[in-house]
């Protein structure tokens, strides 16, 4: 692990372990820590680093009655297509243990082009995502939770002002390569910017949430709040609130969805500020400025992003 304290700000290199490494080393220094590493070689002998191409991979799940498209990937249950990887054995046990939100697709594929770049942001619902480089290579940059980037208000991605080294300062990051059969584990909360930079670079994802958590930070503080305010508006009959919320939920791609998926709510050592909500409120209202200032960088990136092509079930033994 580097040697830079938690929370000092500037650049870190990430600590990289082989694919050797034991369960418990995992957990003790970065599982529970929430700090990422590169867990080398994992993919390495996978048949899938042959197979898989974009075709292969949508012919694939076409005969798996329960892959879906989403938006941007591509969901699976766990062990579907088990043929072309072995799941790490520490993926496995964090998916079999007690203390782990599962959902039923736990895995994700992304299929990108060369330079397609996926913007600033944290993932919902405090997923771990283990993320392997199954073929191609991608740029990667981290941010800690303790120095959160100015997001837009309510959600999870960050307010796109078009420079990065701007958006650098003062926060603690990391910056590195991951290459073909490595495997990146993203902590919960820490944004991330990624590009991908082979002709085609396609990654597979295992993700879960953690029911328990011993780190704090500024934005979990904010993702608390924010579910706080939701059981808030929930509770107090304000049902058109409830309404409302949902049916914008309905109709945003899954990465921009903001209600906790999970029956209750992690539990956290986090303190709970004073006035706590009201100040979440305006602290999100006053991101409003920066948001339109900015506004035509995030129009023409929503443009650009491409969706992942439909899995055509019904035509499934055609070739592309
Ligand atoms: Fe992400």
């Amino acid at each position: 692990m580097n040697n830079k304290s938690k929370s000092e700000a500037g650049y870190f290199a990430i600590a990289r372990e082989s694919a050797d490494f034991s369960f418990e080393d995992f957990v003790s220094r970065y599982y529970s820590t929430e700090q990422p590493v590169i867990i080398e070689g994992v993919g390495e002998s996978w048949p899938a680093k042959q197979r898989w191409t974009e075709t292969y991979i949508r012919q694939a799940l076409a005969k798996e009655t329960k892959a879906e498209a989403a938006s941007l990937w591509y969901w699976m249950e766990r062990d579907m297509l088990s043929g072309d990887y072995q799941t790490p054995k520490l993926v496995q046990r964090l998916l079999d243990a007690s203390n782990t939100f599962t959902r039923s697709k736990s895995m994700r594929i992304w299929v990108h082009n060369q330079d397609n770049v996926s913007s600033w942001h944290f993932d919902g619902n405090m997923v771990s995502v283990f993320n392997t480089q199954v073929t191609g290579q991608k740029e990667w940059f981290l941010v800690s939770p303790d120095t959160p980037l100015h997001c837009y208000p309510f959600v999870n991605f960050a307010i796109m002002n078009g420079n990065d080294a701007k958006s650098l300062i003062h926060k603690r990051y990391t910056h590195f390569m991951l290459n073909e059969g490595d495997m990146l584990y993203i902590p919960p909360l820490w944004f991330h910017k990624v590009i991908s930079k082979a002709p085609e670079n396609i990654s597979l994802n295992w993700i879960m949430t953690k029911k328990e958590t011993t780190v704090c930070s500024k934005t979990l503080n904010r993702e608390l709040e924010k579910y706080r305010l939701q059981e808030y508006l929930f509770k107090h009959r304000f049902a058109w609130v409830k309404r409302t919320s949902k049916m914008i939920d309905a109709k945003l791609p899954g990465f921009l969805r903001s209600n906790w998926r999970y029956q209750s709510m992690i539990i956290t050592q986090q303190p709970q500020r004073r006035f706590g909500l009201a100040r979440y409120v305006l602290e999100e209202l006053s991101a409003l400025g920066r948001t339109l200032w900015h506004a035509r960088k995030a129009r023409s990136y929503y443009q650009q992003l491409k969706p992942v092509k439909q899995l055509d079930k019904a035509d499934m033994n055609q070739p592309d």
